[in-house]
């Protein structure tokens, strides 16, 4: 990457001058260019090829160790657009991070790490007029050594280099003009300040302020609170990229907890002489048990799954009432289910996944509960299919599910009363909901299991539905069995 090199060299460091906003292989990537003209990444030791490049890409490899300049890889001639190509896919990857710096200067001022893989550094424009906040969901932690700002609405995280920089930021606690900012110390460049807008770290103030919070937000936004939102987006893949799942980060440090609670002291009551034939119901709850294998020849059919969403979710009843127990305040419509929910709020919706279902075209369906009703949703096959495939994946199973139901959360709907408590509610739902979904299973001889993975960036891609207003909390895997299954930690 020669052309690269030697815009390097013509710059000098100075500290009048804006910083630069470079790409740059993350920590965990090397790359190896090969006599055949192809680039072998290496991650955390394990290869994978990237494929060919042309020989200037080869040279910006070497390059991208320290960093190669947006800026340059947006320009139209041929190294550029090899070095870019190479640095699109490897940002598809998850291999790249981006860093505020000055040519010639070793330490970034801020790095920057995608949260998400279509993430690309943007730069909206500014005005020295516009009025800036800083966002209600952003925040900074230590994080090891380093201090990171970070958001649950943002698709980057925020190394941040320099505290005089993070000293800036806080100032807009309080809304300030970009204007003033630039005069005050540690003021980071145009540049930073526009990435954080377009992470809604920062936003703009309207003119006409309704207050803060809404003018940060739409109506599904503001019903968010801080950490309920920092939940959703931290407790589910698809907007962050931190490690997931059954990691055992600690298995070399603590020992497990016992699989039963030892005995509290003093003396105990036996209650195993009471012990009476198991009820209907008890018999039920003794025979549930996860199904991950499910039967290719014989799938289930549209009127079991007609019978398993009437019996377990359908919408039984509809009352209006009051919210104040004087008759006050507006009046609220609500509806009875099988399973409870917190303030008969009944935030949960299903999405079904159907991958190989009787009678059912295989696509991606919404259970209209009220009507009784699938209602297609126009979805591309490949989403579908990697929806199926994770589950089959965090089921560790040898195929996919017959149907996938997501259990999707509108949750303006428990938010709009409940603070502090909604997001937490919406969980213990979808607790009560799962187990309603095991006993209707048990009982009709098909199979399921709770599924404790889901993608929320995925639903949002597959139903366009932003993932604060309406997404993920929740997956069962449904079908008929396979064989009878054994017991198994998952
Ligand atoms: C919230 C929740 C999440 C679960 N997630 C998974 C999962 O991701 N993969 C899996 O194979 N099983 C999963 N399971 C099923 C458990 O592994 C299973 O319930 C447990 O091993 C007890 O077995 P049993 O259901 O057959 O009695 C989950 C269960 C629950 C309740």
């Amino acid at each position: 990457m020669r052309a690269a090199r030697k815009q390097k060299r013509k710059i000098r460091p100075r500290k009048d001058e804006p910083p630069d906003l470079l790409a740059r292989l993350n920590e965990r990537v090397t790359l190896q260019a090969r006599a055949d003209g192809s680039i072998l990444a290496s991650v955390d030791g394990y290869p994978m090829e990237l494929g060919r490049f042309g020989p200037e890409a080869e040279a910006g490899a070497v390059d991208l160790r320290t960093g190669v300049p947006l800026g340059w890889l947006a320009k139209s001639g041929r190294a550029n657009r090899e070095v870019n190509d190479l640095v699109r896919q490897l940002a598809q990857l998850g291999f790249v991070e981006y860093r505020l710096g000055r040519a010639g200067e070793n330490a970034d001022i801020v790095a920057i790490e995608p949260q998400t893989r279509d993430y690309w550094p943007r730069l909206p424009k500014l005005a020295a007029t516009d009025t800036l906040a800083l966002s209600r969901f952003a925040y900074l932690r230590r994080r090891g050594d380093a201090l990171v700002l970070e958001s649950p609405r943002a698709k980057a995280l925020f190394r941040i280099g320099d505290q005089a920089v993070a000293a800036a930021l806080v100032t807009l606690a309080r809304p300030q003009k970009l204007g003033r900012l630039r005069q005050s110390d540690g003021f980071p460049g145009d540049a930073l300040i526009a990435l954080l807008i377009d992470c809604d770290i920062l936003f703009k103030v309207a003119p006409e302020t309704e207050g803060l919070r809404w003018d940060e937000g739409d109506s599904d936004l503001i019903l968010f609170d801080f950490h309920d939102l920092l939940f959703h987006a931290r407790s589910a893949e698809g907007r962050h990229a931190n490690p997931f799942g059954g990691a055992y980060p600690h298995v070399d440090v603590i020992a497990p907890l016992p699989s039963a609670r030892p005995a509290w002291p003093g003396p105990a009551i036996d209650l195993a002489k009471f012990e009476a034939q198991p009820s209907p119901v008890a018999a039920l709850f003794r025979e549930r048990h996860s199904v991950r294998e499910f039967d290719a020849q014989a799938p289930i059919t549209l009127a079991e799954l007609a019978q398993f969403l009437d019996g377990t979710a359908r919408v039984l009843s509809h009352w209006q009432s009051p919210i104040d127990e004087d008759g006050g305040g507006p009046v609220v419509d609500f509806t009875g289910r099988p399973y409870p929910s917190a303030g008969s709020a009944y935030p949960l919706e299903l999405y079904l996944a159907v991958g190989h279902c009787a009678d059912l075209p295989r696509g991606f369906y919404h259970y209209d509960a009220d009507a009784h009703a699938l209602t297609r949703i126009p979805a591309k096959d490949e989403p579908l299919q990697a929806m199926l495939h994770a589950a089959e994946f965090a089921m560790d199973a040898p195929g996919p599910p017959q149907v996938l139901i997501t259990i999707a959360a509108r949750f303006g709907r428990t938010s709009w009363k409940y603070t502090s408590i909604a997001y937490s509610l919406i969980l213990k739902d979808v607790g009560a909901l799962l187990q309603t979904f095991y006993l209707m299973a048990a009982n009709m001889a098909l199979g399921g299991c709770a599924i404790g993975t889901h993608n929320i960036d995925l639903f949002e891609q597959m139903t366009r539905l932003a993932f604060y207003a309406e997404g993920p909390v929740g997956q069962f895997a449904l079908g008929r069995p396979a064989k009878p299954s054994e017991g198994r930690a998952g």
